[in-house]
């Protein structure tokens, strides 16, 4: 389904620190706030809520990771895309964004346009949402897909039928915050 085209940020958007701005720490916000992971551009973008998520230090580069399954609709624009974005939207929009992109597929439907939220492109050519608080915009460096027989703990296995995530490590290039 075609969605809603982005637009050019607001000037309520600042360029941050990745290492000093971004407040409350990774772990509690990705796995209780939730975020958007995006990838495409201006009139052909994908976003999906997920809450799995990773930042740190690799091959000399800041990082986030990013696991996309096979079957969402996302994954076609993160696979062929030279970017991707991690979006906060903050606690208080968490239902309201999240019920639409955490649980529909802009294979059917626009996601922006019916969750209220207004895409928009940063100078990187990456897609963030005007209504966010930040979004980390991240170039691929890497990918590959979870491999079964190396779960070490029986757990992991039971979160899959066949249907491994694949996993994007992005270069953290720019942090955006709004102001
Ligand atoms: C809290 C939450 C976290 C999620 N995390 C992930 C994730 O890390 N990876 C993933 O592939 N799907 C994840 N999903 C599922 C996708 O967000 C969901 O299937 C979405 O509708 C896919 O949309 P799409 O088909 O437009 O890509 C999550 C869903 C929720 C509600």
């Amino acid at each position: 389904m075609k969605q809603t085209e982005a637009i050019a940020p607001s000037q309520e958007w600042r360029v941050a620190d990745i290492k000093s701005d971004f407040e409350g720490g990774f772990i509690d916000r990705v796995s209780k706030e939730w975020a958007l992971a995006t990838a495409g551009n201006a009139s052909d973008y994908n976003a999906m809520t997920i809450s799995w998520g990773l930042i740190g230090h690799l091959w000399e580069k800041p990082v986030a990771v990013c696991f996309v399954r096979p079957q969402r609709h996302t994954r076609i624009f993160t696979d062929k895309s030279a970017f991707f974005t991690l979006t906060f939207f903050g606690k208080d929009k968490k239902s309201k964004v999240h019920k639409i992109f955490g649980n529909e597929s802009g294979k059917d439907i626009d996601k922006a346009a019916k969750a209220g939220v207004t895409p928009i492109i940063f100078d990187e050519g990456a897609i963030g949402f005007e209504e966010a608080k930040e979004t980390i915009v991240c170039k691929k460096i890497y990918f590959d897909d979870f491999n079964p027989k190396n779960f070490l703990d029986s757990s992991i296995a039971a979160l899959y039928t066949d249907d491994y995530h694949r996993f994007y490590i992005g270069e953290i290039v720019k942090f955006y915050k709004k102001k």
